[in-house]
């Protein structure tokens, strides 16, 4: 492990204290940089710059790799997440039965665009491909629920509502 800048302040937030312990408990880094910001992730609920930084501080893995994956595969994110994930499906079959439209209505209705989050934190929009149920096309999830056969996109702003309480 090695030791290259101060992380006084972050030594007062208990999630890097909790990163730091992680990392203090592996034997060895090499090969761990998917598992390491798994786990960073699963404690942030994101993976910011900073987080990179300290991974890299106290490893031997270069910024540059983390980075690399973190921004490459789909389960990581760099900005924060809100308190409800929208995922839109554009599968094939979501999107001839008009998901776009959903995508659309979706993201008027929070003023946001796909892949971002509310001001409020509320919500973060996603496009997702086929996630299985495709006789029920076109499909919304929010969270765990699914919208399924979601044709009338007017009650949209309705089933938004629901989870803002
Ligand atoms: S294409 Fe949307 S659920 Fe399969």
């Amino acid at each position: 492990m090695n030791q290259r800048s101060c992380h006084c302040d972050k030594m007062k937030d208990e999630r890097y204290l909790e990163l730091k312990s992680y990392l203090e408990a592996l034997t060895e880094t090499d090969g761990m940089a998917m598992q390491i910001l798994q786990e960073a992730q699963r404690i942030f609920g994101y993976l910011p710059l900073d987080v990179h930084k300290f991974i890299a501080d106290n490893t031997r893995i270069p910024i540059s790799e983390l980075f690399g994956i973190s921004t490459f595969y789909s389960q990581f994110s760099t900005s924060p997440k809100g308190k409800h994930q929208i995922s839109v499906c554009l599968g094939t079959a979501c999107y001839v039965k008009g998901a776009q439209k959903i995508v659309d209505k979706v993201a008027d209705a929070l003023d946001i665009k796909v892949g971002g989050t509310t001001t409020d934190g509320y919500f973060t929009l996603d496009a997702a491909r086929c996630i299985g149920c495709c006789g029920l096309s076109p499909v919304m999830m929010i969270d765990e629920d699914v919208y399924a056969n979601l044709l009338n996109v007017d009650a949209i702003p309705e089933i938004l509502e629901k989870y803002r309480a």
